[in-house]
């Protein structure tokens, strides 16, 4: 690290176990607060927690999360301001940052499972934030996994951070090929029939396109069925997050209502 002169041989090895982690395939990196309170509850397996300000993080929990304050309390490692922005390339306002192991997921059980819940397909997303913002919808709304085809990872810890480490509330893969299963394809295109959502087939695959490009032609193609969520004219598209939330709470409206969700614990924050 430069700058890492002063600091001892501890330090030196947390800035790196931090630096390796952004890279790891198998870890995340879990950038602020609200990122780590998620990772808690939904059973993160956490490797580092680190502060520079224990306070202001207790503070956070009290106000925010009481139900993680034990946890966090005994996992935090504290550590000099100095060494804490060496942690990430931002240091999280919130004022603490943690490393988690990714969970890990059987692609084939997934698809597998017979949960009427839809899976979010997401074709070569571009944004980290967009990325971050399907991952926490479709944790808020139940869905059954995210999906991302294309280049970047949606583990990335901008994504992490953009889901608010909602990572870890549901199975999120980063494909290396195409999807194989017996699952309807839907394609959730600004080209297709208006969404009649009652008639979402159950455990659809949901695909939804890139924020420039739309859907490839491949996977037009080789869905199903196409549909738009309608707008009003002289409109050509919505957000991708937007469009992934829009379909899901029709979806959840129409077909299984709110009283669908899991309420049986409402933690605040
Ligand atoms: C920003 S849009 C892409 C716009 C692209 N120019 C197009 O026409 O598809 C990103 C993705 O959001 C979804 N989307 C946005 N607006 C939509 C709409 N009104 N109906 C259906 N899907 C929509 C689609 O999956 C689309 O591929």
């Amino acid at each position: 690290m430069s700058g890492s002169r002063a600091e001892g041989p501890s330090e030196v090895r947390l800035i790196e176990h931090f630096r390796r982690a952004r890279r790891d395939p198998d870890l995340a990196v879990l950038e602020g607060f609200h990122a780590l309170k998620h990772a808690l509850r939904f059973g993160a397996e956490l490797l580092k927690v680190v502060t520079a300000d224990p306070e202001q993080v207790m503070a956070l929990a009290s106000a925010l999360a009481p139900d993680v304050i034990e946890t966090l309390r005994s996992r935090m490692q504290a550590v000099s301001p100095r060494v804490f922005v060496a942690l990430a390339p931002q240091a999280p306002p919130t004022g603490v940052i943690a490393t988690a192991r990714r969970p890990d997921v059987a692609l084939a059980e997934l698809l597998g499972r017979p949960s009427v819940s839809p899976i979010v397909l997401l074709e070569d997303p571009h944004s980290m934030g967009n990325l971050g913002a399907c991952i926490r919808v479709a944790a808020a709304a139940d869905a059954l996994a995210v999906l991302s085809m294309g280049r970047n990872d949606p583990w990335h810890p901008d994504a992490v951070r953009g889901a608010a480490g909602l990572h870890f509330a549901l199975p999120v893969v980063h494909l290396s090929g195409p999807v194989i299963s017996d699952r309807v394809l839907v394609a959730i295109d600004p080209g297709g029939d208006d969404l009649q959502p009652e008639r979402l087939p159950a455990r659809a695959i949901l695909a939804f396109g890139a924020e420039r490009h739309g859907l490839s032609d491949e996977l037009l193609a080789a869905a199903r069925v196409r549909t738009r969520i309608p707008m009003r004219p002289g409109v050509s598209s919505l957000n991708l997050a937007t469009s992934v939330a829009a379909v899901l709470y029709a979806w959840r409206f129409a077909c299984s209502g709110p009283a669908g969700l899991s309420t049986a614990e409402r933690p605040a924050g």
